[in-house]
């Protein structure tokens, strides 16, 4: 956030911004992550890209607990999580887990995205790329499932490189991102 801006900032950013049409996605932490959220549903975004750490600042949840279930396979707990979110009205959630991929929950379904076996190189920055990837899935009309899968391809190919490098369309392993549809 720029220096010297509210912590309310986000919410009233989205507030504003909602007259307009256009789609908002939210990426942040801490008081200006806990000032959004409460004034959902009026300021609740159409993705909200919560880390696990910030999954647990807003549920109350154990932030190592739920990466390391979700990494065993059982994603219940960001599943629960995330939709307390969309049931204050967030269009969909988004939790980045590291290692352990991503979930994705909406209206619609829920669907959890592992990996591919990278060698990590830097993680800054890799929530970014997810976001990036998930947005262009969705102005390229992609569901659910497809919006995850390139999210996570574009975060893994992120970590996969050096300090804060981009990655290129060529540099995804697109393939080897596995989405299973849950529950
Ligand atoms: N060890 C890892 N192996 C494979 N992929 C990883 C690993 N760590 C991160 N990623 C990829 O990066 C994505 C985002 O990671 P993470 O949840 O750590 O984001 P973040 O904490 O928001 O990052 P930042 O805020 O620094 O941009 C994950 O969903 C995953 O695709
Ligand atoms: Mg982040």
């Amino acid at each position: 956030m720029p220096p010297g801006v509210p912590t309310d900032w986000y919410a009233s950013l989205v507030r504003a911004l909602r007259p307009w049409g256009g789609r908002i996605a939210v990426d942040t932490s801490d008081a200006p992550l806990l000032a959004l959220a409460g004034q959902f549903p009026g300021a609740a975004p159409d993705l909200l890209k919560p880390n696990s750490e910030e999954l647990a600042q807003l549920t109350g949840a154990d932030a190592e607990r739920l990466e390391a279930e979700a990494k065993a396979g059982d994603p219940t707990g960001c599943v629960t999580a995330a939709r307390a979110l969309v049931d204050r009205g967030v269009t969909a959630v988004m939790a980045t887990l590291g290692a352990a991929g991503a979930v994705l929950v909406t209206a619609e379904g829920a669907w959890h995205a592992s990996p591919p076996q990278i060698t990590v190189r830097s993680t800054v920055g890799a929530g970014d790329s997810s976001v990036a990837g998930y947005i262009l899935a969705e102005t390229r009309g992609g569901t659910p499932a497809e919006r995850l899968a390139t999210a996570v391809a574009y975060g893994s190919a992120a970590a996969a490189l050096a300090g804060t490098t981009l990655p290129r369309p060529d540099q995804l392993e697109r393939d080897a991102v596995t989405v299973r549809a849950l529950a």
